[in-house]
């Protein structure tokens, strides 16, 4: 049996008819740049976040460098990130010429720690620290609370890294819509996945809405007049459209995702495998259903791929020790557990259209590796 990580062709196929019409719409009236259909995907996304605002942008790695701009993050200032993250978190930041101040995560959520994040507050920084990003890691939330709380004392602006949550909850309330600023990715392999690049930016603040809207298009508000230094960060209409249409299908995909992971988290009962931990503030959206074994990531995975079982690592490399921070002098054995996590974590494939079959023999491979 061949599984892959994600079959779009199986998400896809029963919505074709609903977006082929909606971009044949933009086609015919060729409102390809900031048309009327991205004005409708924003205001429904705003309104399924129960956020105050949704400014779409072209993809999430600009959604976090545009919200750093707009909440006033300088060249030079330090922006908190988890060291165990995708490269584009601490990436945005560093794009902007701030400076990704690492930290470790807590080894049960993945997520930023909060002792990680306050060690760094209550020590002696090179530079001022500004921002903090947590990363709602694999679709369950990072402690907002927590992260709020260490925000107001210290004055800093929060960034959530919302790019593997869209949909998931913190305490009843949307991931991206707590902090100033919640960045979204629409990559196409997200639970809500566009034809293409496309991201998003949330947020409860007027000013800062204004403010991301200018700077997404050029820093004009009135064309051909540059208020702000901005880009060219605009959302596509045909994009928008695309993911307006998903955004109908979202929670019962989500759903079945929740369901999958269920069937997993059941069916590895009493092996010697850490399954997710989903603490009582959130709840999960399994963007990715991630494992964790005291045996080597790599030999389950080559393992799994043998067997034709697409399993990923996410992410074989903490950010620390990526060769492009370098520069920011950090070492091996600065965050434990994020480099325990690159070492020992791994993905089993997951996504709404899986079969029962196809579970079946996921986890009856699995179960052959770390019985053996
Ligand atoms: C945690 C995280 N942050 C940021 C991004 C960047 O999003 P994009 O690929 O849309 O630029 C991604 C996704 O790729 C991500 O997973």
């Amino acid at each position: 049996m061949k599984i892959s990580a994600l079959d779009l062709k199986r998400q896809i196929a029963p919505i074709r008819g609903e977006v082929d019409s909606a971009i044949k719409e933009v086609i015919d009236n060729t409102s390809f740049v900031l048309g009327a259909g991205v004005g409708r995907f924003e205001e429904n996304a705003a309104k399924y976040c129960g956020a105050k605002y949704a400014i779409g942008v072209s993809n999430g790695t600009d959604a976090i460098a545009l919200s750093l701009l707009a909440l006033g993050v300088k060249p030079g200032d330090g922006v908190i990130c988890p060291a165990f993250t995708y490269y584009a978190t601490a990436g945005a930041a560093a794009g902007i010429g701030a400076v990704p101040v690492f930290a470790d995560i807590d080894k049960d959520t993945y997520n930023i720690s909060l002792g990680s994040v306050e060690k760094i507050l209550s020590g002696r920084n090179k530079f001022k620290i500004k921002a903090v990003i947590p990363v709602h890691l694999y679709g369950a939330c990072a402690d907002m609370d927590g992260i709020l709380k260490l925000a107001r004392k210290h004055k800093l602006k929060v960034i959530e890294d919302a790019a593997q949550a869209f949909g998931a909850e913190f305490k009843g309330r949307k991931a991206g819509s707590i902090g100033d600023c919640g960045a979204v990715s629409f990559y196409p392999g997200k639970n809500l996945g566009a034809f293409g690049d496309a991201g998003l930016i949330l947020t409860n603040k007027k000013s800062v809405a204004e403010r991301l809207m200018i700077l997404r298009n050029q820093g004009n508000k009135n064309k051909y007049y540059h208020l702000l230094l901005g880009r060219n960060n605009r959302l596509d209409t045909i994009q928008a459209v695309v993911l307006d249409v998903k955004l109908r299908y979202l929670d019962q995909w989500n759903k079945k995702r929740q369901e999958a992971a269920d069937y997993y988290n059941r069916s590895l009962e009493g092996f010697n495998i850490k399954r997710p931990y989903v603490p009582g503030y959130t709840t999960h959206i399994y963007h990715q259903y991630v494992l964790r074994s005291a045996v080597s990531n790599k030999v389950i995975v080559e393992y799994l791929h043998a067997k034709g079982i697409d399993s990923r690592i996410f992410y074989p490399l903490p950010l620390h020790l990526q060769k492009c921070f370098k520069y920011l002098g950090y070492r091996k054995g600065d965050f434990p557990e994020s480099e325990k996590a690159a070492r020992q974590t791994f993905t089993l494939p997951i996504y709404p259209e899986l079969t029962l079959e196809e579970k079946n023999y996921i986890i009856q491979s699995l179960k052959e590796k770390i019985n053996g």
